[in-house]
């Protein structure tokens, strides 16, 4: 999709409200701290705003691979790769024509995502499992569909995956900003000596 493409279907998409992911979600403890964060981030205004949207949500013990000691922008990063921009149910997951797609992501309109690193490459593998992984070639489908969580037909689909979609730019990122965080430091030390 086009920058102009993503202006316009954002610009169809606002001020639609027919759902609620905070609520939907808090009927599920098990999601209960990546739904803290979708709060926190504001990610969750943006998914109440779009009609034909699926979240992949992650168990609280996969969350603390997102959440360690990374600052909140990045944790927004993350998981704006996990909102995908269109409609997926348990169904439609295992009838991908010839198997493999891709899907943009509310990461791709951040302005940060260049290339194919906003979008998801969605697989069903062998043995009845779909894998998820970032689509910039050659990543890992290290994240498996789990189970269906709720759905409001063609609206909102929420779906559990096993493990956090890292995209290469995106961990690059983390690294950035580690080494930020530490030459900050370093620079702060120094000034006390
Ligand atoms: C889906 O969204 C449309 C547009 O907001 C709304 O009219 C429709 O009622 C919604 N469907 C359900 C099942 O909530
Ligand atoms: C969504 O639901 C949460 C929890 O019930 C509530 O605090 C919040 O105000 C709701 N958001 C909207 C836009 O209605
Ligand atoms: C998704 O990833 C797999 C494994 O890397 C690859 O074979 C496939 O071509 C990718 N699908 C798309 C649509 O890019």
């Amino acid at each position: 999709m086009t920058a102009l493409h993503f202006f316009l279907f954002t610009l169809f998409t606002v001020s639609v409200h027919a759902h609620n992911i905070t609520e939907i979600l808090n009927q599920f403890p098990e999601y209960s701290v990546f739904n803290s964060y979708l709060s926190q981030t504001k990610l969750a205004d943006e998914i109440n705003s779009r009609e034909t949207i699926t979240v992949l949500a992650l168990p609280n013990g996969a969350m603390s691979a997102v959440v360690d000691k990374h600052p909140l922008s990045v944790i927004k990063n993350v998981l704006s790769l996990h909102v995908l921009l269109d409609y997926f149910d348990g169904t439609k997951l295992h009838k991908i024509s010839d198997g493999t797609t891709t899907s943009t992501t509310l990461y791709q309109t951040t302005g940060n995502a260049h290339g194919n690193v906003g979008s998801v490459n969605i697989t069903d593998l062998k043995g009845g499992k779909v894998g998820f992984g970032s689509a910039i070639p050659n990543s890992p489908l290290a994240s498996t569909y789990t189970k269906s969580v709720k759905q409001i037909q063609y609206n909102i689909s929420v779906l559990e995956v096993s493990a956090p979609i890292i995209a290469l730019g995106v961990k690059h990122l983390l690294h950035y900003l580690s080494n930020l965080e530490f030459s900050r430091r370093i620079k702060l030390l120094l000034r006390r000596v």
